[in-house]
């Protein structure tokens, strides 16, 4: 893997401000994306199998608003696990893009994906979708691009940042393009911080592996014993805000920075919002969509949504 001074400043950055923070984007190193599958399959992380379920249940409807000839273009794409569900039932796509951070697990997915559907032409692409990134040109000419952003990655965004994504998205998309969305939804509080609180500690692990991956590839020495990973609701914000917390007084390097953390301190590592549906709308038409069809599971834990251009 290849680090670019613009991470090393852009972590130095986020370390010194008031509010630690490091961005959730490097939490993806192949051992985080590994640990993100892990957390999937947990019986606490209801994320994964209820949009499964929603997926499954509608996809005769999704793949029609799909349309025939379609580039799907998915933002965060981990291990395509949603993804499949679509390219099982339809035959018609012109190309599938999927685009990851986590470069060795994107180009594995892409690989399965390939020997699993071999009528379907596959372009990985190594981005940063936080940044401008270009689009592969594709063998067949798609008659529209189709972004899909599952697994309510959406979330893990604060409301400004969240809009210029749904604005890159909409640009993307282009102008008969439409993006089928997964986007969390607010509920009892009890059961948004069991997910992220699950009783294995997967969570924690996954949380804790950012510090080794800055320690891994960005020359940093945390001490990855000398923190706790904490996830709280905060149910007036609608979000669940997940931090590192130190255990003791400690000095830490990232190239020639050091930095001193106090015992108890934390560095916020993500955010993960969930949303109610006229919430979601209101950011959607914001961003020059308009709600087509919204798919949720029976308790309206989940929901997953296919906004097209206004
Ligand atoms: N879409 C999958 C994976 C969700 S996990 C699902 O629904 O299960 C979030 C994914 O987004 C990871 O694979 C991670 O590597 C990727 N990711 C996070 N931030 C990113 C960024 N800024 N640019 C590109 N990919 C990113
Ligand atoms: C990728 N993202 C939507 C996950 C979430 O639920 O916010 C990341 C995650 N963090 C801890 N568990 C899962």
């Amino acid at each position: 893997m290849t680090t670019s001074t613009v991470e090393i400043d852009e972590i130095v950055d986020g370390l010194s401000g008031e509010q630690k923070q490091i961005s959730p984007k490097y939490f993806y190193d192949e051992r985080g994306s590994q640990l993100f599958d892990d957390i999937t399959e947990l019986p606490e992380y209801y994320l994964t199998n209820t949009e499964l379920g929603i997926m499954r249940d509608n996809i005769d409807e999704i793949v029609e608003l799909v349309g025939k000839q379609a580039s799907l273009i998915e933002f965060g794409s981990g291990s395509s696990l949603k993804t499949q569900i679509l390219l099982e039932h339809t035959s018609e796509l012109a190309v599938y893009v999927p685009v990851d951070i986590s470069d060795e697990h994107l180009h594995a997915s892409a690989e399965k994906i390939r020997a699993r559907f071999p009528h379907v032409e596959v372009l990985p692409v190594v981005a940063d979708f936080t940044k401008e990134f270009d689009l592969p040109t594709p063998m067949v000419m798609p008659i529209r691009n189709v972004v899909y952003f599952p697994g309510s990655t959406i979330g893990n965004f604060e409301h400004d940042m969240a809009m210029d994504l749904l604005r890159v998205m909409h640009h993307e998309a282009g102008k008969n393009g439409a993006l089928l969305i997964g986007v969390d939804l607010q509920k009892d509080p009890a059961i948004i911080e069991n997910a992220y609180n699950d009783s294995a500690g997967v969570t924690a692990e996954f949380n804790l592996n950012v510090l080794q991956h800055l320690n891994r590839d960005y020359g940093a020495n945390f001490d990855v014993d000398g923190f706790s990973h904490s996830a709280n609701y905060d149910a007036e914000k609608g979000r669940v805000v997940i931090e590192l917390v130190s255990h003791a007084d400690q000095k830490v390097e990232l190239g020639d920075t050091e930095f001193d953390i106090a015992d108890g301190e934390a560095i916020l590592t993500e955010y993960s919002h969930k949303y109610t549906l006229d919430g979601f709308a209101e950011m959607a038409r914001a961003a020059g969509f308009s709600v087509e069809r919204v798919w949720t599971d029976a308790n309206k834990l989940f929901s997953v949504q296919f906004l097209t251009r206004q």
